[in-house]
């Protein structure tokens, strides 16, 4: 198989698993495993990425996931690699509120080539990339028309393991002015898939973790938009991810 035929097999393979998991994750009851002061880890994040697993194994691909374990980085740099958050936005799942979604990239040579996100609460499936225009359920979406940061709609979400004190939270809310309204859904992935269909207009977050943006970001960029991913120096999971309906809303 080569190409686009390749790649068909792909996005089936993805939407298999990310329906998979999110019916696991729909109909369940989980156990917090571990709290930490901003975050839980739960017993749903390993049911649900134990499904995936499953399907994606089959497609011979290697597999970068949030729940993996120790992470191979070099990955990224090979000709294609899984990026799977199986579940993006546990704490709210786990308060029962509907802002939380299945995410599943396919990334080569650091490039975003494809993003699937299932947000299984609205039962909508996102699917983007390099030779499939962004659609939500079969429907074709696109980002927003917005020009002027002074009218747009951002998401985000409050940057994690810095003091509240701290000259960077001083930047991140001076950062923010620039746009009419900010909004945090508390779910990287599918705060992507909103600016992706035009209901965001953009989206940035500082020390975000690759899986949390990685088919988000892949989506954006299929519907249209425009995307940016920096990693960290000091640690190669995090960086900040910016996405838009255009590279002007970031610019000055
Ligand atoms: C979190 C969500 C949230 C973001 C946090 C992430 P998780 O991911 O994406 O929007 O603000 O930084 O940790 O832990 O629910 O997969
Ligand atoms: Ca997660």
């Amino acid at each position: 198989m080569k190409g686009e035929e390749e790649f068909q097999a792909w996005i089936a393979a993805a939407e298999e698993a990310v329906r998979v998991a999110g019916e696991a994750l729909r109909g369940g009851s989980f156990a917090a495993l571990s709290e930490g002061e901003h975050d839980i880890k739960s017993a749903a994040d390993l049911v649900a990425n134990k499904r995936i697993q499953e399907i994606l194994e089959k497609t011979g691909i290697p597999i970068l996931s949030e729940e993996g374990g120790d992470f191979d980085w070099g990955l990224l740099d090979t000709d294609a690699v899984w990026v799977v958050d199986p579940l993006d936005g546990t704490v709210n799942f786990m308060q029962g509120n509907p802002l939380n979604c299945v995410s599943i990239a396919l990334w080569k040579r650091r490039e975003a080539v494809l993003g699937v996100v299932y947000d299984f609460v609205r039962d909508e499936l996102y699917v983007g990339g390099r030779y499939k225009a962004a659609c939500c359920n079969g429907e074709l979406v696109r980002v927003s028309e917005q020009r002027e940061a002074g009218r747009a709609l951002l998401g985000t979400g409050f940057p994690s393991g810095v003091a509240y004190e701290s000259a960077e939270i001083r930047e991140f809310v001076e950062s923010m002015k620039r746009f009419r309204k900010v909004r945090l859904l508390g779910s990287a992935a599918l705060s992507l898939a909103w600016v992706a269909r035009g209901w965001l207009d953009a989206y940035t977050e500082k020390g975000i973790y690759f899986w949390d943006v990685a088919a988000g970001l892949a989506l954006v960029k299929a519907a249209g938009g425009y995307v940016r991913w920096e990693s960290d120096s000091e640690d190669p999971s995090r960086g900040s991810a910016y996405a838009a309906c255009s590279e002007s809303l970031f610019s000055d």
